[in-house]
């Protein structure tokens, strides 16, 4: 990763970068001490769940990983050096908000953020309550998440003028009168309602994201912008460095480009941040580094398969196939004719891949179809040249060096 990186963010000028890579190393190598206004963080939430949605016109695979196997310790554990991390690049009046939900938000209330920002710098514990379908017959529903929010020392900033909301009909009316005297007659308050709106509590009612909100990215736990917009407004100035470590689609770069601050973002995922990237360029920016994508045949063994596979879809301009299982294996088609694509990430792919490949393209009804992987054996080579020259059925196989050095796949 070290030779890939440009070391721009280290000079004293922060600027607009994305990330893909794990947070922590990022971090530790290439985030000053003391340079980030405001954090936001919505960690993976320990929920066991391993997230895979396809969604929109490109059908790719969007998803992550939510399993912790070693249970809440280990979740504990591997969250300390991030946190640990984010507390020594926040500014000193820096604020962080930490988005977790029921799962673990107790734990690393007392376990990390008391522990390291100091429970006298807990400022509020935000509560994001939210409609939704589906509750359990056994208790109540479960709707809403818990945003932590510390100050990394005092004071930080904290503009409440720019996130008044407007009075309820109901506080209106309990405002104008102080209480009814004795006799009935409603006795006049001299509360002042305040010009510029109500000053918000920490219980925040906000929609989530709804199937056909136009903010939809598909992303799953994708965050509403309306939430970003509140914090990102309460806790940061114009100009400001937002920084989030697990930005998904991308919600707080979005939200802070568009409230003309600063933002740095960093995911794991390619596919995240190839989203992210293209959020970014809808919304005008365009002019900033996406550093650490992956580039070399090393890189792609580390990817995740899904990242994999919508990695080498993206090189080759094809598309993934819309379906989970149940499309004869096959991963994805060629743009332009749309012949099959079998992605491997493995090397040595031999004759029994090529068999199930090679009927997968049959029983699709086309002569042609693209077989990759890192290598393959003498056998699957050989095969492949039977196949072309006694049954007219041509299947190439592409290897991901060839892919990198820019073989095209039509
Ligand atoms: C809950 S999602 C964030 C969603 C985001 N707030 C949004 O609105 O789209 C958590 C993200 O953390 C990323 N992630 C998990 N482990 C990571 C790591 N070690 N470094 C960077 N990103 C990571 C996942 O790929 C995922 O996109």
């Amino acid at each position: 990763m070290k030779n890939r990186l440009n070391n721009s963010l280290k000079t004293t000028e922060m600027r607009n970068a994305l990330f893909c890579g794990d947070n922590l190393e990022i971090m530790r190598e290439y985030i000053p001490t003391s340079s980030v206004d405001l954090v936001y963080i919505d960690p993976p939430f320990f929920s066991n769940r391993n997230y895979n949605v396809i969604w929109g016109d490109e059908a790719e695979i969007r998803s992550f990983k939510d399993i912790w196997s070693g249970g809440i310790d280990s979740y504990i554990a591997w969250l300390e050096p991030r946190f640990r991390e984010l507390q020594r690049i926040l500014k000193k009046n820096g604020s962080i908000y930490v988005h977790l939900d029921w799962h673990a938000s107790h734990h690393v209330r007392v376990k990390l953020l008391d522990e390291i920002f100091g429970a006298n710098n807990f400022q509020n514990e935000i509560i994001w309550w939210y409609r939704g379908g589906g509750v359990s017959k056994k208790r109540f529903g479960r709707r809403h998440d818990n945003i932590l929010f510390y100050s990394n020392g005092a004071p930080n900033i904290f503009n409440i003028d720019d996130v008044r909301t407007a009075y309820s009909q109901e506080s209106q009316e309990r405002l104008k009168y102080k209480a009814q005297s004795f006799r009935g007659e409603k006795v006049y308050s001299n509360y002042e309602q305040h010009p510029m709106g109500k000053h918000p509590d920490d219980v925040w009612p906000l929609q989530p994201i709804m199937p056909s909100s136009k903010e939809r990215y598909g992303y799953p736990t994708q965050k509403p912008e309306r939430l970003l917009e509140r914090i990102i407004k309460a806790s940061s100035n114009r100009g400001d460095v937002i920084f989030d470590a697990f930005c998904g689609c991308g919600t707080t770069m979005a939200v802070a480009n568009k409230l003309k601050r600063k933002w740095i973002g960093i995911d794991i995922s390619f596919t995240a941040i190839e989203l992210v990237k293209q959020r970014l360029n809808t919304l005008g920016a365009v002019d900033f580094p996406v550093i650490g994508m992956p580039t070399t045949v090393a890189d792609a063994k580390k990817l995740e398969p899904f990242d994999f596979q919508n990695w080498i879809m993206r090189k080759i301009h094809g598309y993934p196939s819309r379906k989970k299982s149940g499309d004869l294996g096959i991963d994805g088609y060629t743009l332009l004719n749309q012949f099959p694509v079998q992605v491997k990430q493995q090397e040595k792919v031999g004759r029994p891949e090529l068999d199930k490949f090679s009927s997968a393209v049959r029983r699709y009804g086309k002569t042609k179809g693209y077989l990759v992987a890192f290598s393959f054996t003498s056998g699957a080579s050989a095969e492949a040249e039977r196949l072309s020259r006694e049954e007219n059925i041509n299947i190439e196989l592409v290897s991901i060096k060839e892919i990198l050095e820019g073989r095209s796949v039509l």
